[in-house]
């Protein structure tokens, strides 16, 4: 990929995309709804976010972007943008505060209103059944940590397949299974905040049981748009010392193969057995096959480039991030639109091959500010432009790319970055939750319109 000005780029269009890709853009429920809202029961976001140290300036998502009532004016924007497709998430706490046993009719409501919101305006919703915020009942018992909760999920996906389920585009089961488990397990960063290493080797297995679950049980009320969203990074090694090509291995293991193998192939990857098979499940071989039934489609969630060195002072992965010479984000990662070319490439070539794939993030977070009404962004147009070239280069190259959605269609609650992170193609105001379109929101609907 090139990185001229983003004037200089003569950006792709619609036009060179195949009949049908599909152009939207995603949030998630704890992110934009404003959960104090219509009889929610807490999350482990809540406790992760109320417990100092976790969350800059401890922000929660209380009131986030206040979707809950002001998602008419959202659905709004993608349409007026000339978007075709929303993908969003459901929240299990709002629908069952206590995560198992009585619904919260006011809670499934919102998402039967959603949907009809989504679909009064032409747009196609997308939905992702778990996008993080666990119902803190269940964080109780263990959360992703406990055996039983695969069928906790699959009772709840049942619950939401019943009022919304007909009338969805595509379902994806659960979003970012690596930031599920072992982000959130092991490395401790977001809720519920562990960091052990059989909490993490259970949830990561107890995740990918859990898809499986739920996959199985829409299978059999006859549903065939099924998926799940992986998030991938680039993973290269910081030098050709063959200690540092080894924690890069190791690290592509954990990061980026465990789910994708264990779902296209129904195996888990050696690197990765190394550290975390003492502290699997006892019996987990016999779940592989319950986790590695079809999917109709995959999600894609690609952000940056991440170097990886050797660390001999620490116990396995033995692994430590580094820095490399690209550009970065407001996040500190790396840009690295090709990450997202070869991804596709590799994903097509090694596990799914023709399966319909979308991407079903990528974007960026910048210190964005309104000026004189407006939002100039053209760090953001770059990014968007030079991944639409990687995106239309996969396709070329024979992936089976069906969509793309930015991420995200508003600045919303950046888990433990609270509202300091704008990812928004529009930019949202949180004192008075006023919404701004961005330069990149206009630049997407100049390039995706139809002539
Ligand atoms: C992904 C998450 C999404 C958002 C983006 C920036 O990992 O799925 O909720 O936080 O990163």
């Amino acid at each position: 990929m090139t990185s001229s000005s983003p004037l200089a780029r003569s950006a792709l269009t619609r036009k060179d995309f195949p009949n049908g890709f599909l152009f939207g853009a995603a949030t998630a429920a704890y992110q934009v709804e404003g959960h104090k809202f219509g009889g929610a029961g807490p999350t482990h976001w809540d406790t992760f976010a109320a417990t100092p140290g976790n969350v800059l300036r401890a922000e929660d998502g209380a009131l986030a972007c206040d979707q809950y009532h002001r998602y008419g004016a959202d659905m709004d924007l993608l349409k007026d943008g000339g978007f075709d497709a929303y993908r969003f998430s459901t929240s299990w706490a709002r629908v069952i505060p206590e995560g198992r046993g009585a619904v919260n009719r006011e809670g499934l409501d919102y998402y039967d209103r959603l949907t009809d919101a989504i679909l009064e305006r032409g747009l196609e919703p997308h939905l992702t059944l778990y996008h993080w915020e666990m119902p803190a009942a269940l964080t109780d018992l263990g959360g992703w940590t406990n055996p039983d909760v695969h069928l906790w999920f699959g009772d709840f996906v049942e619950v939401i397949d019943d009022k919304i389920g007909d009338r969805m585009a595509s379902v994806a089961t659960i979003n970012e299974p690596w930031c599920v488990s072992y982000l959130s397990h092991f490395l401790g960063h977001h809720a519920p905040g562990r960091r052990d290493i059989r909490a993490a080797a259970r949830s990561m297995h107890h995740v990918l049981k859990a898809h499986g679950e739920a996959i199985a049980r829409l299978r059999d009320r006859g549903r065939k748009n099924l998926g799940i969203v992986i998030n991938f990074e680039h993973t290269q090694p910081a030098s050709d010392d063959p200690n540092d090509i080894q924690a890069a291995a190791t690290q592509d293991a954990t990061n980026n193969r465990w789910f994708i193998e264990a779902i296209a192939k129904g195996h888990y990857p050696q690197e990765a057995l190394a550290g975390l098979e003492p502290h699997l499940p006892k019996g987990w071989q016999d779940d592989m096959a319950a986790i590695s039934q079809p999917i109709d489609w995959l999600g894609v969630n690609y952000y940056f480039r991440q170097l990886v060195a050797h660390d001999g002072s620490s116990p396995w992965p033995h692994t430590k991030p580094a820095q490399g010479h690209l550009a970065t984000t407001q996040m500190g990662w790396e840009i690295c639109p090709e990450g997202l070319r070869a991804l596709l490439v590799n994903l097509k070539d090694r596990y799914v091959g023709d399966l319909p794939i979308m991407v079903t993030e990528n974007g960026m977070a910048w210190d964005d500010h309104v000026k004189n009404g407006v939002v100039h962004d053209p760090e953001r147009c770059a990014y968007i432009t030079d991944h639409m070239g990687a995106m239309h280069q996969a396709i070329a190259e024979g992936v089976n790319l069906k969509g793309f959605f930015y991420w995200s269609l508003l600045d919303n609650y950046e888990w433990a970055f609270g509202y300091e992170r704008r990812f928004g193609m529009v930019h949202v105001d949180f004192e008075t939750l006023q919404r701004t379109p961005k330069a990149s929101y206009h630049m997407l609907k100049d390039l995706i319109k139809r002539s």
